[in-house]
């Protein structure tokens, strides 16, 4: 069993949107028992909410059903995980600083498994329109393609 964990500020827009399409790759390739797939927010502001309804409208529409409840990153997920995929630069900043080091090397930007994007940041698409929306979904469909990749390699 391998632990993939999406990471964003609040777990309303970037990480419920990279939860659900990964885990539709996964279901795609019959490897649901194998790769547990979840989702957390840096700052636990919208605990227990449901994905943005802008992100779960955007998702829907290129075939994505949004499940997740929003909650806080919590220091065992740097233990249970063994995939921790940050969004931007200051999530995984602040998911490092949760542990002592000793996990560091399984926090990543999301966006270093995209060819085209590598090194960048998913942006924010919460105080802008629907295209932010829709280019959130763009660069992680690229992403999760190549992380599932790399995650069905390590078996
Ligand atoms: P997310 O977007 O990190 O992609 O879920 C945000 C959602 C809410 C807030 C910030 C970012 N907020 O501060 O309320």
């Amino acid at each position: 069993m391998k632990k993939v964990l999406f990471v964003c500020l609040g777990n309303i827009c970037r990480s419920p949107a990279a939860e659900g399409i990964f885990r539709k790759f996964v279901e795609e390739e019959g490897l649901s028992d194998k790769i547990k797939i979840d989702s957390a927010g840096t700052n636990g502001l919208h605990d227990g909410e449901d994905a943005d309804p802008r992100m779960k409208k955007a998702a829907i529409e290129r075939g994505y059903q949004l499940t997740s409840k929003s909650r806080k990153i919590m220091k065992r997920d740097l233990v249970q995980f063994d995939y921790i995929l940050a969004m931007d630069s200051s999530n995984k900043e602040n998911i490092l600083s949760l542990g002592d080091g000793e996990f560091d090397d399984k926090v990543e930007l999301m966006l270093n498994y995209s060819k085209k994007h590598k090194g960048e940041e998913v942006p924010d698409p919460y105080y802008g329109g629907a295209q932010g929306f829709n280019h959130v979904i763009d660069l992680l469909e690229d992403s999760c393609k190549n992380l599932l990749n790399e995650v069905k390699a390590s078996f």
